[in-house]
């Protein structure tokens, strides 16, 4: 055995094991079996699967694998529990919040040491890290709770929310789902991991131990049925989700038309940037916090490594020798840096990931760190000589292995770092704020950390762009998610609306009739739809209206080709945006009686109403051109030594469908405040009174909007619908109108994950509160959390 003198030698760690004949105990009490936690109390258990350390092998206990009746159960019992919940003051809700954050600390280590034995991470992290984080969400929301009403206004609560969460980090998924849930006023049916569900029954236990309400929060355990069977439950009306993305994938499309919510917290590949200016120890010890913590399973891992080429080769040497310190071992010893990936099949998903990275032609570097001799262990891997389109460059590894490329310029740099179909996170180092806060800013990653990484605060907002998800988790952003904004409503709500036949009824006319036609609106120019066709519009008795193209699939290539390029508007300042849109809005006010006679005359406004829809239009185009300036995010005094930024950005580009009802006022009502925001539009008008939206051309054209900003493609919604939600350089589309478009939008919208809002045109576009506020700026924009350090 060595004794102290020869450790003294050698400065080896001794083991230092932590104590868990607690958790023993505890898991003894339920006879290692557990059943599900509804309305209070515990099912009984089935052992249906079970779940093991996986640094042992070790059965920790059997586990039930939630059916549909289980999962009715535990919805029924979250409906009758949220209305108590609901009827309970801000108050008292905050202080059951505020119970759960005193009862994780009072519990704190026997939580910290079942996560461990359930999950492989490191005590350290379960201690240090994870546990702190969860006590700090639910203290958070604590305080949110009585906030809600009076921070969020015009919103209510979803009612019972269906949350899934991942094994990589159990009870802090959990808290960032629970706590802010329960906060805003909902009540939770939660399905943990099916490798890591101890931590959340546990959690349950706690919870119904400090007094939560019975039905408030229920747990159901089991694999992905069971998670299908939550998120397709009928009366879900708001569903959670963080994993991987090919899941959010799938949920996404099953619910889409049922008029719930979604935020997924998907997949990253995030980049971790050093330029040559920077702390290079610093940042080594950053890559080791950014990719070995939690053994590289983090969704916001720094999994590519940038290196600025003058500075690759000392740096390489300098994280290789730092990589033979790490100690990779038993999770539970105290001395650990690195513990057991979470389960053999992962494990076996990271040494493929490993093998496809060699076959490629990578070099592939593994620290000579001993690994204990079972458990489900692997190695610290660095690969070399990457190129961008390597697997191991594109992938989501979710395992202990970093991919390393290399740039010369700032800008090869942001190109590299934004070359990924995901925008999770992304962390950059240099000691010239200028050049990081550059970088930064033009980075697509809804979190950024300069000369940071991994850092994370209940108060701000994480999330990612593109195929990262959309929703942010954290902070007032957070809170939002849990919440139904007033302007919110449901597409299914549009049950007045008649359902389009696929078919327009209005005639289809051949090409020589093009003259007197309203063209399309792309690039800033009028042109002729690529097909040729034209359709007639008759007034309410009938009479000819007039003509419009009839936009097919290459007219909205070409449509979002031109709002792609037209990154003019997204540069301009908030400031000059605002000038554009009253120029807009002075412009059409200009024209009063020719757009109010078009309303009456097309029908959708009754004789002498016109005008007051072009004044209401009017009024709203001076309030989006009000916002530019004015919709900005918080700043966050997070941890010690930062400061967050909130920057809502714009999305880039979106398409808008537009209503019938009160076409004018109801499309400048969506268009306005995505314009607003910086966002490019493809804008598909009311397909029943497109005219409105061809005779705004004119003013477009007067008002110095720059060419690409707004493009305007009129013609079959459905068919238009249809391809640009499954179009790969559309970020978001508004789908406002009913159900069948709604659901077909969301379907198709997988492909990029893009961003939707479908909701009811038949609402009060006159109301403020329903048609403009800041839902729609909300929904105009994405935020990236900005940490920043300072002081010494
Ligand atoms: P997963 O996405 O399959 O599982 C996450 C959660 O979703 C689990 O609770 C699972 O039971 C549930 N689930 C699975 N299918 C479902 C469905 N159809 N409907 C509802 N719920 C469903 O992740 P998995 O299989 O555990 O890991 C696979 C890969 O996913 C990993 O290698 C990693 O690349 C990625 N991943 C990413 C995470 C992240 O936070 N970004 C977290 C976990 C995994």
């Amino acid at each position: 055995m060595t004794d102290l003198e020869q450790l003294f030698t050698t400065m080896e760690y001794g083991p230092a094991p932590e104590e868990k004949s607690t958790a023993a105990a505890w898991l003894a009490s339920h006879q290692n079996a557990f059943g599900h936690f509804i309305n209070g109390q515990w099912s009984d258990p089935r052992a249906d699967f079970s779940t093991t350390n996986p640094a042992t092998g070790e059965q920790l206990a059997t586990l039930s694998q939630g059916s549909k009746e289980e999962i009715d159960s535990a919805v029924s019992a979250a409906r009758k529990g949220g209305e108590q919940w609901r009827a309970l003051s801000g108050h008292q809700r905050g202080r059951h919040l505020y119970a759960l954050a005193r009862h994780i600390q009072k519990f704190s280590r026997i939580l910290a040491i079942i996560e461990t034995m359930d999950n492989g991470k490191p005590i350290r992290e379960s201690r240090d890290i994870d546990i702190p984080l969860v006590a700090r969400h639910f203290y958070h929301h604590a305080g949110w709770a009585p906030l809600v009403e009076s921070e969020l206004p015009h919103s209510t609560p979803h009612g019972v929310v269906g949350q899934v969460i991942p094994w990589n980090f159990p009870l802090l998924m959990l808290a960032w789902k629970v706590a802010p849930a329960l906060a805003a006023g909902n009540s939770v049916v939660l399905k943990p991991a099916e490798y890591t569900s101890l931590s959340a029954l546990l959690f349950a236990e706690i919870a119904h131990r400090a007094g939560l309400p019975p039905g408030t929060l229920n747990i159901v355990t089991g694999d992905g049925a069971t998670g299908r069977h939550l998120v397709n439950h009928s009366e879900i009306s708001k569903v959670a989700f963080t994993g991987s993305t090919a899941v959010g994938r799938e949920i996404r499309k099953s619910i889409a038309g049922s008029g719930k919510a979604l935020t997924l917290e998907l997949g990253g590949k995030s980049p971790f940037i050093v330029f040559a200016d920077a702390d290079i120890d610093s940042a080594v010890e950053g890559v080791v916090d950014a990719i070995w913590f939690n053994q590289g399973q983090v969704c916001c891992a720094g999994s590519r490594l940038l290196l600025q080429e003058g500075i690759a080769e000392p740096f390489i040497d300098r994280l290789k020798e730092r990589m033979s310190h790490i100690r990779v071992g038993d999770p539970l010893d105290k001395a650990i840096d690195m513990g057991a990936i979470v389960d053999p099949v992962q494990r076996q998903q990271i040494a493929d990931y490993v093998e496809t990275g060699k076959a490629e032609g990578a070099s592939c570097w593994q620290a000579e760190c001993p690994l204990p001799e079972s458990g489900c262990f692997y190695p610290p891997t660095l690969f070399t000589g990457v190129e961008p389109a390597h697997t191991i460059a594109q992938e989501e590894i979710f395992g202990p292995v970093l991919a390393t490329l290399t740039f010369r310029t700032h800008d090869e740099a942001v190109a590299l770092a934004n070359n990924s179909r995901y925008g999770l996170a992304a962390s950059v180092w240099s000691e010239n704020i200028n050049m990081a806060l550059d970088v930064a800013s033009r980075l697509e990653a809804g979190v950024v950390w300069v000369n940071a990484t991994n850092l994370f605060d209940a108060g701000c907002g994480f999330g990612g762009y593109h195929e990262s998800g959309y929703g942010r988790e954290g902070g007032i952003e957070g809170l939002w998610a849990y919440r139904r904004s007033h302007a919110d409503l449901p597409a299914d709500l549009a049950t007045t609306v008649e359902e389009r036949p696929e078919k327009p009824p209005l005639d289809s006319l051949p090409s020589e009739r093009l003259d007197r036609t309203a063209k399309l609106y792309i690039g800033g120019v009028q042109t002729r739809p690529d097909g040729g066709h034209v359709r007639r519009l008759v007034d309410s008795g009938g009479q000819p209206l007039g003509e419009v193209g009839e936009g097919n699939r290459k007219d909205i290539r070409n449509a979002v080709e031109a709002a792609r390029n037209g990154t003019k508007w997204s540069l301009m300042s908030p400031h000059q945006r605002a000038q554009v849109l009253y120029f807009i809005a002075e412009n059409l006010e200009i024209r009063t009686d020719e757009f109010a006679k078009r309303l009456e005359e097309q029908g959708s406004a009754a004789a002498g109403e016109g005008a007051i829809e072009v004044h209401a239009a009017i009024d709203r185009l001076f309030t989006q051109a009000a916002w530019c300036d004015k919709f900005e995010g918080p700043i966050h005094h997070s941890t010690a030594g930062r400061i967050v930024f909130a920057l809502p950005e714009p999305i880039g580009v979106m398409a808008i469908l537009c209503p019938d009802r009160n076409p004018l006022l109801s499309m400048l009502s969506l268009l306005g405040p995505a314009l607003a925001m910086g966002n490019r539009v493809v804008l598909i008008p009311s397909e029943r009174y497109p005219l409105v939206a061809t005779d705004l051309y004119q003013v477009f054209e007067t008002s110095d909007l720059p060419a690409g900003s707004v493009n305007v493609i009129t013609g079959s919604q459905p068919t238009l619908n249809r391809v640009l939600s499954s179009h790969d350089d559309v970020d978001a589309i508004w789908c406002v109108g009913n159900r069948s478009l709604a659901k077909e939008c969301e379907q198709l919208s997988v492909g990029n994950l893009k961003q939707t809002w479908t909701t009811a045109g038949e609402r009060d576009w006159f109301d403020p509160e329903l048609g403009s506020g800041r839902e729609f700026l909300r929904r105009a924009t994405q935020v990236k959390n900005l940490w920043i350090p300072f002081g010494e």
